[in-house]
């Protein structure tokens, strides 16, 4: 990443920090970010390779499904699950149930359950960077499939699946500057319904330097600039209408650029 681009990240996430609560809703963020709704397109660093929907089966599975992430552009249309996932609309639906909430460190020990109103009006709020990721709650996965099965049937998975497995979804939404320190899993994809995710990878091969204490706005901060180019690892913010799909147990970490709403299938 060039000093330019880097600095522009870092005002980007201090951009959205420094946002006030006030709430916009209009229709292109779904209500959910609370400036206006004109993403900048920086010049960024993006070194995970794009594809765009005329991508086939075939060569998914030959150049990417066991060797490394990409990035797929437009291979679905989840308009209709964009909507239903609007800020108003989740919490007339959703506002009473009780969701569970991880901490954001690697090895997640802690799960706290709130209604998911409250978690929307007093946890939803930028990632303070003194935090460690232990001390920050996080809404992602332990989804009750039973209360939210009617809206994840209103998505649309990326249709390629590797010989073998079956898709398993995890549903979340979370603040500016949040984002899940390095770890690694099985294979899937990761899309964006609103906001902004940057994702960081390293092959499994390539343990990165980091503390699993810690969060993911820090690690950007203090220990990425500090990487030697050949340490850098693989990354690129995917927007609403991207998957990214990560092969199995490779290592990875997130950013939330903003306030964002995201699902998963995890293939296993
Ligand atoms: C999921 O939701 C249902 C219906 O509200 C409830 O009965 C059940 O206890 C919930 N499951 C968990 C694991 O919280
Ligand atoms: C992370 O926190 C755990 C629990 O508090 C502690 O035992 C461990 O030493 C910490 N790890 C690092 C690398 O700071």
């Amino acid at each position: 990443m060039t000093l330019f681009t880097h600095l522009y990240l870092l005002l980007h996430v201090f951009v959205a920090l420094s946002w006030d609560r006030q709430t916009v809703s209009t229709d292109c963020d779904g209500g959910w970010q609370r400036n206006n709704c004109s993403p900048v397109q920086e010049e960024e660093r993006c070194t995970v390779e794009r594809r765009d929907a005329s991508i086939t089966y075939a060569e998914f599975i030959e150049q990417y499904a066991y060797i490394r992430p990409v990035i797929i552009r437009g291979i679905t249309d989840n308009s209709e699950f964009r909507s239903l996932c609007r800020k108003e609309q989740l919490l007339q639906t959703y506002g009473n149930r009780n969701i569970r909430l991880s901490t954001a460190n690697t090895y997640s020990y802690d799960k706290v359950d709130v209604p998911f109103q409250e978690y929307v009006e007093h946890f939803l709020t930028p990632q303070d960077l003194d935090s460690l990721g232990v001390d920050t709650l996080y809404f992602f996965g332990d989804n009750n499939f039973t209360e939210w099965g009617s809206l994840f049937q209103k998505y649309t998975p990326p249709p390629f699946k590797l010989p073998g497995t079956m898709g398993a979804y995890s549903f979340g939404i979370a603040g500016a500057g949040t984002g899940v320190p390095f770890h690694w899993h099985g294979p899937g994809y990761s899309e964006v319904i609103y906001g902004r995710k940057r994702w960081f990878l390293y092959p499994p091969d390539k343990t990165p330097e980091f503390n699993p204490n810690r969060t993911t706005l820090s690690w950007m901060l203090e220990t990425y600039p500090r990487l030697p180019a050949a340490e850098r690892p693989i990354e690129c913010t995917i927007r609403a209408g991207e998957v990214l799909y990560f092969p199995d147990r490779w290592w990875h970490a997130t950013l939330n650029l903003d306030t964002s709403v995201f699902i998963s299938t995890f293939l296993g």
